[in-house]
């Protein structure tokens, strides 16, 4: 009987479909951020034995509606979105494509460190809008400043390597990091203060949790040095945005770079939008045809590998503590 994997959102590439083609599996994609209702409708017609989730939210009811689902699989490694404990109660594992999509993240909280400390955004804006400000545009250099990052994991460790050739300083508060990389540049710090306090840029690369909401709010701007810049490729929610927009409306620090919104995306009216330090993305940190190839091939590869008797790598199982009880 031909197996199916559901993809809450839209088609995967070209080689995860071919490979899932040559398996004889059948993927089936939904419309763009389908609403939960018809989610879970698509779910319970079709039945399916894995869920590739994209887009939108992957909670308990939907997850029970299809009783041959037998493995989830987050396309990308921000597993949030997906109820893993629901998972596990029902006996289900939730893998992520750890790493796969790393190196366009880094490089895109690498760009955001730039176009902020250099106000790239703004300048490009007023250029189009008939403004010439050489005399007025002031940016930073980053060369030889301080980096605080929140997380070591995939996308940590390539940013620690991108800014090398800057000889930055990088001060790491990761309380799970289990070794440290040595390198002369590389501190770890424990405590969080410390790291606002001597940070000139901090850069977040940690999962959203239910310890970490809000990480940064009023208290945590005050603390960080006067004219830093905050950039956020994780997750919107780690970032109390009305914080953030007193921070930056006061000129406490000189600018941020977001990729990740809370809520996604913000409300038209948003004070954020009437901040000229501010960079904004759209959520975008892993959309490149690199990232999407790698992504796309490896949850399929898991998938199918489970299914075949070959486990996941275990790191990649996000609610594997949970299934062992
Ligand atoms: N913008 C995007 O498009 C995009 C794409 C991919 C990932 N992300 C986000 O980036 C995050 C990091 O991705 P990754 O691949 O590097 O994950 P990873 O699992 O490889 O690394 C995460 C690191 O964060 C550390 N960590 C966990 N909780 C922490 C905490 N409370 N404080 C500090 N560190 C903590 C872990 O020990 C780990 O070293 C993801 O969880 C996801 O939310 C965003």
């Amino acid at each position: 009987m031909t197996r199916t994997i559901l993809l809450t959102g839209p088609q995967l590439t070209s080689d995860a479909m071919a490979f899932a083609a040559a398996k004889g599996v059948q993927v089936i994609p939904t419309t763009p951020y389908a609403p939960a209702e018809e989610l879970l409708q698509i779910i319970t017609a079709n039945q399916p034995d894995a869920i590739i989730v994209r887009q939108g939210n992957l909670t308990r009811e939907m997850m029970a509606a299809s009783s041959k689902l037998s493995i989830i699989a987050k396309h990308g490694v921000g597993f949030d979105t997906i109820d893993i404990a629901a998972a596990a109660e029902l006996k289900i594992p939730v893998t992520i494509a750890m790493g796969a999509n790393a190196q366009s993240v880094a490089e895109h909280a690498f760009a955001l460190m730039f176009s902020v400390a250099r106000q790239t955004a703004l300048l490009d804006a007023r250029m189009r809008d008939g403004h010439w400000d050489k005399a007025t545009a002031n940016g930073i250099e980053l060369s030889g400043k301080t980096l605080g990052l929140v997380g070591l994991g995939s996308i940590g460790r390539i940013l620690l390597d991108l800014v090398t050739p800057l000889r930055m300083k990088v001060k790491i508060y990761d309380p799970y990091l289990a070794r440290l990389p040595e390198l002369p540049n590389v501190e770890r710090v424990t405590d969080f203060n410390e790291l606002l306090r001597d940070s000139d840029v901090i850069s977040l690369h940690c999962p959203l949790t239910e310890e970490n909401r809000n990480l940064f709010g009023a208290e945590q701007f005050a603390r960080m040095r006067p004219g830093s810049i905050l950039i956020n490729t994780a997750r919107g929610e780690l970032i109390n945005t009305e914080a953030l927009v007193q921070a930056l409306g006061e000129r406490r620090i000189f600018g941020a770079g977001l990729d990740t919104f809370h809520p996604e995306p913000p409300a038209a009216d948003s004070p954020l939008w009437g901040l000229p330090s501010l960079v904004a993305t759209p959520h975008v940190g892993a959309n490149t045809a690199e990232s999407r190839d790698r992504v796309g091939l490896l949850v399929t590869q898991q998938i199918i590998g489970f299914w075949e008797g070959v486990p996941p790598e275990p790191r990649s199982v996000v609610n594997r503590h949970l299934l062992d009880n």
